[in-house]
């Protein structure tokens, strides 16, 4: 059983990108940068956009946060998305999600510059990547193709089940995952909340990704002998132990379903470190285009 690093995979991918941008810069480009807007005070998102910001500036990226307050109007931030997708100097930004109720959030994504999508939430890159021309992928899923390429796991012929039909994990990665592709070319089944008897689907599954945010939803009964299990869940759970109390839990009972696993992701540890990594990786295309580099 190998239990699949996300930490030390993002920090291989991350030195990649630095060079990256140092070999940019010495060819006469300027650093990519990556603007990420807040809208209001809520803590998850701070805690998103802090971390990106900070990993932005370990690979040399320019990163700017704009926020805004919790009652600004939709016309408002529609306004400065446009003043965004105008802005030769931005690369790439994001609207972090979840926006406050009274913004529609697909009337946002559908005004951002699909150029400029480096979420990969636009219709345009969702499109795209559902017919597999090149796009920007969502971070999540490209994530998980990543850990799936670099270690080595193959997908062609595989049975594969994804727990969860979210936009921005279960329908991507599931999309992904039957492209014509390499990591791709597996039999995908999606299985959600109308889905009867999950547990007789995922026994058959040589790759099991699950995206939930069901605390401890995989049991070992579920889980053939050598599967790859992908678990995408990060639940914060009360845990008076832990140093803040509380902590992430994943969607899989680790503990007794790493043992008979092929390969297993960790939570943390596993696919949340590549999360930010991909945006980097999107910021990074962006901005080489935009260079025409
Ligand atoms: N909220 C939680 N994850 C994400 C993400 O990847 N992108 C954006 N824009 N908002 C989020």
């Amino acid at each position: 059983m190998t239990i699949i690093d996300g930490k030390a995979t993002a920090a291989t991918i991350r030195a990649e990108i630095k060079n990256s941008v140092e070999e940019l810069k010495a060819a006469g480009g300027r650093a990519p940068h990556l603007v990420a807007v807040i809208v209001g005070h809520d803590g998850g998102s701070e805690a998103y956009v802090a971390s990106k910001a900070r990993a932005c500036s370990e690979v040399g990226f320019e990163s700017t946060v704009l926020r805004f307050d919790e009652d600004i109007t939709e016309e408002e931030l529609l306004r400065e998305v446009q003043r965004l997708n105008d802005d030769d100097g931005v690369d790439g930004f994001i609207v972090q999600l979840p926006l406050p109720r009274h913004i529609d959030a697909n009337r946002v994504i559908e005004a951002i510059d699909p150029s400029k999508d480096v979420d990969g939430f636009h219709p345009v890159n969702v499109g795209k990547m559902a017919i597999g021309l090149p796009c920007f992928v969502s971070a999540t899923p490209a994530g998980i193709v990543e850990l799936l390429r670099r270690y080595g796991i193959k997908t062609r012929g595989k049975q594969c089940v994804v727990l969860g039909r979210s936009n921005i994990v279960g329908k991507p990665i599931a999309t992904l995952l039957m492209q014509k592709a390499d990591p791709g070319n597996a039999t995908v089944t999606v299985c959600h909340s109308a889905t009867p008897d999950i547990p007789e689907i995922t026994r058959h599954a040589d790759i099991i990704i699950s995206a939930l945010g069901v605390p401890g939803y995989v049991t070992a009964d579920m889980v053939k002998d050598d599967a790859v299990v992908i678990d995408v869940g990060t639940t914060r759970v009360a845990d008076p132990t832990a140093k803040n109390g509380s902590r992430l839990c994943g969607d899989v009972d680790f503990e007794n379903v790493a043992p008979k696993c092929s390969y297993i992701t960790p939570v943390p540890g596993g696919v949340g470190p590549m999360t930010i990594v991909s945006l980097l990786r999107n910021t990074l295309q962006a901005s080489l285009h935009r260079q025409g580099k």
